[in-house]
């Protein structure tokens, strides 16, 4: 029996870098090196998606309150009020795919990991927030069973040099 194509790896600080080019290319919105620092953290959660051994994805996640959840983007990114508290949900942070490597089940792959973690932890929640017209993406959340939990957060993605920079957010019970 052969290996599947898609497999999923730990990060380490030898790919660190990788994780950061796959986000660079694939994400609108930017994290700073203390952002990528965190990722070692222990209430993180992140996986390297490998496509036949190449890096072509990533997620980031992080068990939280979902009551300290900030109004702004770097509130959300940068605070350590997020971290405080009895972690309730598992907040995805990022998760990109690179272009010529969507729709082959890498994201669902990614997803499907922050689930079997989330369920781990005994928490029951994850919770993102995906710019408003990021439609493609938001509809992808739905068929995998996201709901959208508020009204739009506005100006979420102010400080990131966004065109219409609000947010929704999307929720899934585990
Ligand atoms: C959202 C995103 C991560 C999805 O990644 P992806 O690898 O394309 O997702 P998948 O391939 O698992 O799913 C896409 C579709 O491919 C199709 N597909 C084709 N072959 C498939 C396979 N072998 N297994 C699963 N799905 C497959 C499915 O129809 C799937 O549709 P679904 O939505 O009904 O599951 C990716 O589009 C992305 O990086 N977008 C930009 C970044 C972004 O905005 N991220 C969100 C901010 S947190």
């Amino acid at each position: 029996m052969g290996r599947s194509v898609i497999s999923l790896d730990d990060l380490t600080r030898n790919n660190l870098g990788t994780f950061k080019k796959i986000n660079e290319v694939s994400l609108p919105t930017r994290y700073d090196d203390g952002w990528y620092e965190k990722s070692f953290e222990k209430n993180h959660i992140t996986k390297l998606a490998f496509y036949a051994e190449l890096p072509v994805g990533a997620v980031r996640a992080k068990a939280f309150n979902s009551n300290q959840i900030g109004a702004s983007y770097e509130s959300n990114q940068n605070s350590k009020s997020v971290q405080e508290g009895v972690p309730n949900s598992v907040y995805v942070e990022s998760l990109a795919v690179l272009k010529a490597y969507r729709g082959v089940g890498i994201g669902t792959a990614l997803l499907n990991f922050v689930i079997e973690d989330t369920k781990k932890r005994f928490i029951h929640e994850i919770v993102l927030h995906v710019h408003v017209d990021n439609t493609e993406v938001i509809e992808w959340y739905k068929r995998k069973g996201f709901e959208q939990k508020s009204e739009i957060v506005k100006n979420y993605y102010e400080k990131q040099n966004i065109a219409n920079p609000h947010a929704i957010i999307l929720s899934l019970r585990v």
